[in-house]
Protein backbone atom coordinates (compact mmCIF):
# COMPACT_ATOMS: atom_id res chain seq x y z
CA UNK A 1 0.00 0.00 0.00
CA UNK A 2 1.49 3.29 -0.85
CA UNK A 3 1.79 5.98 1.65
CA UNK A 4 2.41 8.91 -0.45
CA UNK A 5 0.73 12.06 0.64
CA UNK A 6 -0.85 13.50 -2.51
CA UNK A 7 -2.17 16.60 -3.07
CA UNK A 8 -5.85 17.30 -1.59
CA UNK A 9 -8.44 18.99 -3.89
CA UNK A 10 -9.57 20.43 -0.45
CA UNK A 11 -6.22 21.61 1.10
CA UNK A 12 -7.48 25.44 1.18
CA UNK A 13 -10.79 24.19 2.54
CA UNK A 14 -11.22 25.80 5.79
CA UNK A 15 -12.66 24.30 9.04
CA UNK A 16 -16.40 25.95 9.96
CA UNK A 17 -17.19 26.21 13.40
CA UNK A 18 -20.32 24.48 14.38
CA UNK A 19 -23.47 25.90 14.63
CA UNK A 20 -23.39 27.86 18.32
CA UNK A 21 -26.87 27.00 19.10
CA UNK A 22 -26.88 23.64 18.21
CA UNK A 23 -23.52 23.22 20.17
CA UNK A 24 -25.37 24.67 23.22
CA UNK A 25 -27.48 21.38 23.08
CA UNK A 26 -24.34 19.13 22.29
CA UNK A 27 -22.47 20.74 25.72
CA UNK A 28 -26.04 20.42 27.86
CA UNK A 29 -26.28 16.62 26.70
CA UNK A 30 -22.85 16.04 27.59
CA UNK A 31 -23.19 17.27 31.24
CA UNK A 32 -23.67 14.79 33.85
CA UNK A 33 -24.71 16.99 36.43
CA UNK A 34 -28.21 16.90 37.89
CA UNK A 35 -28.73 20.32 38.39
CA UNK A 36 -28.01 20.82 34.54
CA UNK A 37 -30.73 24.06 33.28
CA UNK A 38 -30.90 24.07 29.19
CA UNK A 39 -31.84 27.29 28.37
CA UNK A 40 -30.64 27.36 24.72
CA UNK A 41 -32.41 25.97 21.36
CA UNK A 42 -35.64 27.43 20.90
CA UNK A 43 -37.82 24.32 22.16
CA UNK A 44 -40.78 24.26 24.56
CA UNK A 45 -40.53 22.13 27.48
CA UNK A 46 -43.22 21.53 30.01
CA UNK A 47 -43.59 22.19 33.77
CA UNK A 48 -41.63 18.78 34.42
CA UNK A 49 -38.75 20.32 31.57
CA UNK A 50 -39.74 17.54 29.31
CA UNK A 51 -40.42 18.33 25.77
CA UNK A 52 -44.00 18.19 25.32
CA UNK A 53 -46.46 16.13 22.70
CA UNK A 54 -49.23 18.74 22.26
CA UNK A 55 -52.50 16.96 23.35
CA UNK A 56 -54.28 18.09 19.50
CA UNK A 57 -50.96 16.34 18.03
CA UNK A 58 -51.78 13.49 19.56
CA UNK A 59 -55.45 13.59 18.34
CA UNK A 60 -54.52 14.34 14.80
CA UNK A 61 -51.80 11.32 15.14
CA UNK A 62 -54.80 9.05 15.99
CA UNK A 63 -57.30 10.29 13.18
CA UNK A 64 -54.21 9.82 10.36
CA UNK A 65 -53.68 6.19 11.74
CA UNK A 66 -51.92 3.87 8.67
CA UNK A 67 -50.99 6.47 5.89
CA UNK A 68 -48.44 4.65 3.88
CA UNK A 69 -45.66 5.96 2.26
CA UNK A 70 -45.38 7.32 -1.09
CA UNK A 71 -44.47 10.62 -2.05
CA UNK A 72 -46.30 14.14 -1.75
CA UNK A 73 -46.13 16.52 -4.82
CA UNK A 74 -43.67 19.02 -5.05
CA UNK A 75 -45.42 22.11 -3.84
CA UNK A 76 -46.46 19.70 -0.95
CA UNK A 77 -49.93 18.51 0.85
CA UNK A 78 -52.69 20.34 -0.52
CA UNK A 79 -54.72 20.58 2.32
CA UNK A 80 -52.25 21.40 4.86
CA UNK A 81 -51.44 24.13 2.42
CA UNK A 82 -54.63 25.44 2.19
CA UNK A 83 -54.88 25.59 5.91
CA UNK A 84 -51.82 26.64 6.86
CA UNK A 85 -52.14 29.60 4.53
CA UNK A 86 -55.59 30.71 6.45
CA UNK A 87 -53.43 31.20 9.77
CA UNK A 88 -51.25 33.80 8.19
CA UNK A 89 -53.92 35.87 5.83
CA UNK A 90 -57.45 34.60 6.83
CA UNK A 91 -59.92 37.75 6.08
CA UNK A 92 -57.39 39.45 3.62
CA UNK A 93 -58.83 40.29 0.25
CA UNK A 94 -55.54 38.74 -1.23
CA UNK A 95 -56.52 35.43 0.38
CA UNK A 96 -59.92 35.88 -0.71
CA UNK A 97 -58.72 37.27 -3.87
CA UNK A 98 -56.52 33.69 -4.50
CA UNK A 99 -54.06 36.28 -5.20
CA UNK A 100 -51.52 33.89 -3.29
CA UNK A 101 -48.92 31.03 -4.38
CA UNK A 102 -47.95 28.43 -1.47
CA UNK A 103 -45.64 25.62 -1.60
CA UNK A 104 -44.57 23.60 1.49
CA UNK A 105 -41.08 23.91 3.10
CA UNK A 106 -38.61 21.91 5.13
CA UNK A 107 -39.92 24.13 8.80
CA UNK A 108 -38.73 28.14 8.84
CA UNK A 109 -35.81 27.74 7.34
CA UNK A 110 -36.65 25.65 4.22
CA UNK A 111 -39.42 28.63 3.76
CA UNK A 112 -36.52 30.85 3.92
CA UNK A 113 -34.43 29.22 1.87
CA UNK A 114 -37.57 28.92 -1.05
CA UNK A 115 -38.31 32.31 -0.62
CA UNK A 116 -35.20 34.15 -1.31
CA UNK A 117 -34.36 31.02 -4.14
CA UNK A 118 -37.86 32.23 -5.93
CA UNK A 119 -36.93 36.06 -5.44
CA UNK A 120 -33.88 35.26 -7.52
CA UNK A 121 -35.71 33.02 -10.05
CA UNK A 122 -38.40 35.30 -10.38
CA UNK A 123 -35.58 38.05 -11.77
CA UNK A 124 -37.27 40.67 -9.27
CA UNK A 125 -33.87 42.37 -9.01
CA UNK A 126 -33.67 42.16 -5.21
CA UNK A 127 -29.72 42.60 -4.57
CA UNK A 128 -29.70 42.54 -0.75
CA UNK A 129 -31.85 41.61 1.87
CA UNK A 130 -31.98 43.58 5.40
CA UNK A 131 -32.15 41.44 8.43
CA UNK A 132 -32.20 42.78 12.32
CA UNK A 133 -28.72 43.52 14.64
CA UNK A 134 -29.24 41.17 16.69
CA UNK A 135 -31.61 38.32 14.66
CA UNK A 136 -31.50 34.64 14.58
CA UNK A 137 -28.06 33.48 13.00
CA UNK A 138 -29.19 31.73 10.20
CA UNK A 139 -30.82 34.72 8.71
CA UNK A 140 -27.58 35.90 7.73
CA UNK A 141 -26.25 32.56 6.94
CA UNK A 142 -28.94 31.65 4.85
CA UNK A 143 -29.15 34.79 2.92
CA UNK A 144 -25.64 35.48 2.25
CA UNK A 145 -25.17 31.83 1.07
CA UNK A 146 -27.60 32.07 -1.47
CA UNK A 147 -25.52 35.44 -3.03
CA UNK A 148 -27.65 38.16 -1.44
CA UNK A 149 -25.64 41.01 0.25
CA UNK A 150 -26.96 41.21 4.00
CA UNK A 151 -27.37 44.27 5.71
CA UNK A 152 -27.83 44.00 9.69
CA UNK A 153 -30.01 47.48 10.93
CA UNK A 154 -29.75 48.22 14.39
CA UNK A 155 -32.98 47.01 16.76
CA UNK A 156 -32.17 46.67 19.93
CA UNK A 157 -30.83 49.08 22.58
CA UNK A 158 -31.26 49.42 26.56
CA UNK A 159 -33.93 46.19 26.42
CA UNK A 160 -35.97 47.57 24.33
CA UNK A 161 -36.49 47.91 20.73
CA UNK A 162 -34.91 50.82 19.25
CA UNK A 163 -37.33 51.67 16.60
CA UNK A 164 -35.32 55.00 15.87
CA UNK A 165 -32.08 53.72 14.37
CA UNK A 166 -33.94 51.02 13.16
CA UNK A 167 -35.90 52.62 10.90
CA UNK A 168 -32.91 55.00 9.93
CA UNK A 169 -31.44 52.04 8.76
CA UNK A 170 -34.03 51.04 6.96
CA UNK A 171 -34.64 54.04 5.14
CA UNK A 172 -31.03 53.17 3.31
CA UNK A 173 -33.05 50.55 1.34
CA UNK A 174 -34.78 50.49 -1.84
CA UNK A 175 -36.24 48.81 -4.56
CA UNK A 176 -33.63 46.75 -5.16
CA UNK A 177 -33.54 45.46 -1.27
CA UNK A 178 -35.91 42.88 0.49
CA UNK A 179 -36.31 43.07 4.34
CA UNK A 180 -36.94 40.40 6.67
CA UNK A 181 -39.38 41.18 9.14
CA UNK A 182 -40.12 39.00 12.41
CA UNK A 183 -44.13 38.64 12.44
CA UNK A 184 -43.38 38.58 16.31
CA UNK A 185 -41.97 37.07 18.92
CA UNK A 186 -38.39 38.50 17.72
CA UNK A 187 -35.98 35.85 18.14
CA UNK A 188 -33.88 36.57 20.12
CA UNK A 189 -34.76 40.08 21.94
CA UNK A 190 -38.25 39.35 22.26
CA UNK A 191 -39.09 42.93 21.43
CA UNK A 192 -41.80 43.42 19.01
CA UNK A 193 -42.80 47.01 17.42
CA UNK A 194 -45.87 48.21 18.59
CA UNK A 195 -48.79 48.73 15.66
CA UNK A 196 -48.28 52.52 15.55
CA UNK A 197 -44.61 51.75 14.88
CA UNK A 198 -45.31 48.44 12.28
CA UNK A 199 -47.29 51.27 11.10
CA UNK A 200 -44.51 53.55 10.47
CA UNK A 201 -42.18 50.40 9.36
CA UNK A 202 -44.85 49.25 6.62
CA UNK A 203 -44.92 53.20 5.33
CA UNK A 204 -41.41 53.02 4.65
CA UNK A 205 -41.41 49.84 3.25
CA UNK A 206 -44.08 51.04 0.95
CA UNK A 207 -42.32 54.24 0.23
CA UNK A 208 -39.14 53.13 -0.79
CA UNK A 209 -39.84 49.78 -2.70
CA UNK A 210 -38.60 47.44 -0.42
CA UNK A 211 -39.91 43.91 -0.55
CA UNK A 212 -40.95 42.21 3.01
CA UNK A 213 -40.47 39.06 3.88
CA UNK A 214 -42.02 37.61 6.78
CA UNK A 215 -40.15 35.51 8.79
CA UNK A 216 -43.36 33.84 10.78
CA UNK A 217 -42.17 31.09 13.22
CA UNK A 218 -44.35 31.91 16.00
CA UNK A 219 -48.22 32.73 15.15
CA UNK A 220 -49.75 31.50 17.56
CA UNK A 221 -46.98 30.35 20.18
CA UNK A 222 -46.32 34.40 20.92
CA UNK A 223 -49.90 35.22 22.48
CA UNK A 224 -52.28 32.28 22.25
CA UNK A 225 -54.00 33.88 19.23
CA UNK A 226 -53.13 33.23 15.71
CA UNK A 227 -54.76 37.13 14.64
CA UNK A 228 -52.88 38.73 17.19
CA UNK A 229 -49.92 37.54 16.32
CA UNK A 230 -50.31 37.80 12.59
CA UNK A 231 -51.60 41.00 12.66
CA UNK A 232 -48.41 42.61 11.48
CA UNK A 233 -48.70 40.60 7.95
CA UNK A 234 -52.34 41.35 7.24
CA UNK A 235 -51.67 44.70 8.21
CA UNK A 236 -48.99 45.16 5.17
CA UNK A 237 -51.21 42.54 3.25
CA UNK A 238 -54.39 44.08 3.50
CA UNK A 239 -54.21 47.52 4.50
CA UNK A 240 -51.13 48.61 2.67
CA UNK A 241 -51.74 45.93 -0.45
CA UNK A 242 -47.95 45.11 -0.30
CA UNK A 243 -46.73 42.09 -2.13
CA UNK A 244 -44.86 39.87 -0.03
CA UNK A 245 -43.51 36.47 1.48
CA UNK A 246 -44.27 34.74 4.03
CA UNK A 247 -42.96 32.53 5.51
CA UNK A 248 -44.24 30.04 8.34
CA UNK A 249 -43.66 27.35 10.50
CA UNK A 250 -45.21 24.91 12.96
CA UNK A 251 -41.62 23.38 14.47
CA UNK A 252 -42.83 25.92 17.79
CA UNK A 253 -46.70 26.11 17.35
CA UNK A 254 -47.29 22.32 16.82
CA UNK A 255 -44.05 21.46 18.96
CA UNK A 256 -43.28 19.74 15.50
CA UNK A 257 -39.49 19.99 15.38
CA UNK A 258 -38.35 17.10 14.07
CA UNK A 259 -40.92 16.82 10.79
CA UNK A 260 -39.57 20.31 9.51
CA UNK A 261 -43.10 21.27 8.85
CA UNK A 262 -43.17 24.86 7.39
CA UNK A 263 -44.72 26.81 4.51
CA UNK A 264 -43.67 29.16 2.08
CA UNK A 265 -45.94 31.87 0.57
CA UNK A 266 -45.93 34.87 -1.91
CA UNK A 267 -48.86 37.40 -2.12
CA UNK A 268 -48.78 39.03 -5.38
CA UNK A 269 -50.60 41.17 -6.96
CA UNK A 270 -52.64 39.04 -9.72
CA UNK A 271 -53.78 35.86 -9.31
CA UNK A 272 -51.74 35.17 -12.40
CA UNK A 273 -48.59 36.15 -10.80
CA UNK A 274 -49.25 33.99 -8.22
CA UNK A 275 -49.87 31.06 -10.64
CA UNK A 276 -46.13 32.11 -11.48
CA UNK A 277 -44.85 32.46 -8.32
CA UNK A 278 -46.41 28.50 -7.55
CA UNK A 279 -44.45 27.54 -10.76
CA UNK A 280 -40.87 29.21 -9.84
CA UNK A 281 -41.52 27.98 -5.85
CA UNK A 282 -42.03 24.38 -7.52
CA UNK A 283 -39.37 24.55 -9.27
CA UNK A 284 -37.17 25.71 -6.72
CA UNK A 285 -38.58 22.82 -4.46
CA UNK A 286 -37.82 20.41 -7.08
CA UNK A 287 -33.73 21.89 -7.27
CA UNK A 288 -33.08 21.66 -3.65
CA UNK A 289 -35.14 19.05 -2.01
CA UNK A 290 -37.15 17.61 -4.86
CA UNK A 291 -40.63 17.39 -2.68
CA UNK A 292 -41.15 17.54 1.28
CA UNK A 293 -41.91 14.68 4.12
CA UNK A 294 -45.47 13.62 4.48
CA UNK A 295 -46.09 13.18 8.21
CA UNK A 296 -45.44 16.73 9.82
CA UNK A 297 -48.19 18.03 6.76
CA UNK A 298 -50.44 15.22 7.17
CA UNK A 299 -50.30 15.82 11.18
CA UNK A 300 -50.73 20.05 10.54
CA UNK A 301 -53.29 19.35 8.57
CA UNK A 302 -55.31 17.34 10.04
CA UNK A 303 -54.92 19.81 13.67
CA UNK A 304 -55.91 22.71 11.61
CA UNK A 305 -58.94 21.06 9.48
CA UNK A 306 -60.77 19.34 12.08
CA UNK A 307 -62.90 21.63 14.15
CA UNK A 308 -62.57 19.20 17.33
CA UNK A 309 -58.83 18.82 16.70
CA UNK A 310 -58.19 22.75 16.14
CA UNK A 311 -60.13 23.85 18.89
CA UNK A 312 -57.58 21.60 21.42
CA UNK A 313 -54.61 23.29 19.06
CA UNK A 314 -56.53 26.90 20.55
CA UNK A 315 -56.16 25.47 23.98
CA UNK A 316 -52.55 24.14 23.68
CA UNK A 317 -51.44 27.17 22.44
CA UNK A 318 -52.42 29.47 25.77
CA UNK A 319 -50.69 26.06 27.87
CA UNK A 320 -47.65 27.09 26.27
CA UNK A 321 -47.82 31.30 25.90
CA UNK A 322 -49.05 30.84 29.09
CA UNK A 323 -46.62 28.79 30.71
CA UNK A 324 -44.15 31.08 29.39
CA UNK A 325 -45.34 34.13 30.80
CA UNK A 326 -45.68 32.88 34.05
CA UNK A 327 -41.85 31.74 33.85
CA UNK A 328 -40.62 35.56 32.96
CA UNK A 329 -42.81 36.36 36.17
CA UNK A 330 -41.31 34.11 38.34
CA UNK A 331 -37.95 34.87 37.38
CA UNK A 332 -38.67 38.50 37.53
CA UNK A 333 -39.51 38.12 41.09
CA UNK A 334 -37.07 36.03 41.82
CA UNK A 335 -34.68 38.17 40.92
CA UNK A 336 -36.14 40.75 42.85
CA UNK A 337 -36.05 39.20 45.64
CA UNK A 338 -32.59 38.26 45.51
CA UNK A 339 -31.71 41.57 44.63
CA UNK A 340 -29.81 41.10 41.54
CA UNK A 341 -27.85 44.23 40.51
CA UNK A 342 -29.29 45.83 37.94
CA UNK A 343 -32.79 46.36 36.13
CA UNK A 344 -34.70 43.18 35.14
CA UNK A 345 -37.91 44.64 34.10
CA UNK A 346 -37.50 44.22 30.64
CA UNK A 347 -37.37 40.73 31.10
CA UNK A 348 -40.91 40.71 31.48
CA UNK A 349 -41.51 43.37 28.89
CA UNK A 350 -40.53 41.05 26.29
CA UNK A 351 -42.55 38.42 24.59
CA UNK A 352 -42.30 35.10 23.02
CA UNK A 353 -40.29 32.17 23.80
CA UNK A 354 -37.02 33.82 24.05
CA UNK A 355 -35.62 36.25 27.34
CA UNK A 356 -32.62 38.63 25.98
CA UNK A 357 -30.46 39.07 29.45
CA UNK A 358 -28.10 41.34 28.50
CA UNK A 359 -25.62 39.38 30.67
CA UNK A 360 -21.81 39.31 29.07
CA UNK A 361 -20.39 36.68 26.90
CA UNK A 362 -17.55 35.66 30.12
CA UNK A 363 -21.24 36.16 32.81
CA UNK A 364 -22.28 33.46 30.30
CA UNK A 365 -19.61 31.23 30.09
CA UNK A 366 -19.52 31.28 34.32
CA UNK A 367 -23.27 30.01 34.20
CA UNK A 368 -22.27 27.10 32.28
CA UNK A 369 -18.73 26.25 33.79
CA UNK A 370 -19.94 26.53 37.56
CA UNK A 371 -23.79 26.57 37.44
CA UNK A 372 -24.58 24.03 34.23
CA UNK A 373 -26.66 26.54 32.77
CA UNK A 374 -26.75 26.37 29.01
CA UNK A 375 -27.58 29.29 27.10
CA UNK A 376 -26.73 31.32 23.94
CA UNK A 377 -23.60 33.39 24.05
CA UNK A 378 -25.57 35.96 23.04
CA UNK A 379 -27.07 36.08 26.27
CA UNK A 380 -30.68 34.98 25.35
CA UNK A 381 -32.70 32.59 27.07
CA UNK A 382 -35.28 30.02 26.27
CA UNK A 383 -37.42 30.76 28.96
CA UNK A 384 -39.89 27.58 27.93
CA UNK A 385 -36.36 25.57 29.46
CA UNK A 386 -37.82 27.23 33.12
CA UNK A 387 -39.92 25.80 35.41
CA UNK A 388 -41.13 25.72 39.00
CA UNK A 389 -38.36 23.29 40.01
CA UNK A 390 -35.51 25.16 38.38
CA UNK A 391 -36.34 29.16 38.16
CA UNK A 392 -35.10 29.51 41.70
CA UNK A 393 -31.88 28.01 40.45
CA UNK A 394 -31.26 29.77 37.67
CA UNK A 395 -32.16 32.98 39.28
CA UNK A 396 -29.19 32.54 41.95
CA UNK A 397 -26.95 31.38 39.32
CA UNK A 398 -27.74 34.46 37.50
CA UNK A 399 -27.42 36.54 40.89
CA UNK A 400 -23.82 34.94 41.66
CA UNK A 401 -22.70 35.44 37.41
CA UNK A 402 -23.82 39.27 38.21
CA UNK A 403 -22.34 39.79 41.31
CA UNK A 404 -18.75 37.67 40.76
CA UNK A 405 -18.00 38.31 37.37
CA UNK A 406 -17.40 41.36 35.68
CA UNK A 407 -19.69 42.56 32.63
CA UNK A 408 -15.89 43.42 31.03
C1 LIG B 1 -33.59 28.87 18.06
O1 LIG B 1 -33.51 30.06 17.71
O2 LIG B 1 -33.01 28.43 19.06
C2 LIG B 1 -34.42 27.92 17.26
O3 LIG B 1 -35.14 28.60 16.29
C3 LIG B 1 -33.66 26.75 16.78
C4 LIG B 1 -32.74 27.06 15.65
O4 LIG B 1 -32.85 26.39 14.61
O5 LIG B 1 -31.89 27.94 15.75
Amino acid sequence: MSSSKQNSLFQNAEFVPPDAIFDVTRRYLADASPDKVNLGQGTYRDENGQPWILPSVRMAKEAIGECGHEYLPIAGLKLFRDEAIKIALRGTKAYDDGRVATCQALSGTGALLLAGLALKKANAGITTVYITEPTWSNHDLLFSSLGFKVVSVPYYKDGAFDFKSYVNGLKEADSTSAVVLHACAHNPTGCDPSRDQWKEVGRLVQEKGIFPIFDSAYLGFNSGSVDEDAWAIRYFVDALGLEASICLSFAKSMGLYGERIGLVSYVTQSTETARTMSSILENVQRATVSNPPAYGARIAATVLSTPAIAEQWSKDLITMSGRIKSMRHKLFSELTSLQTPGDWSHLIKQTGMFGYTGISPSQVAYLEDKHHVYMADTSRISIAGLNESNVAYFASALDDAVRTVPRG
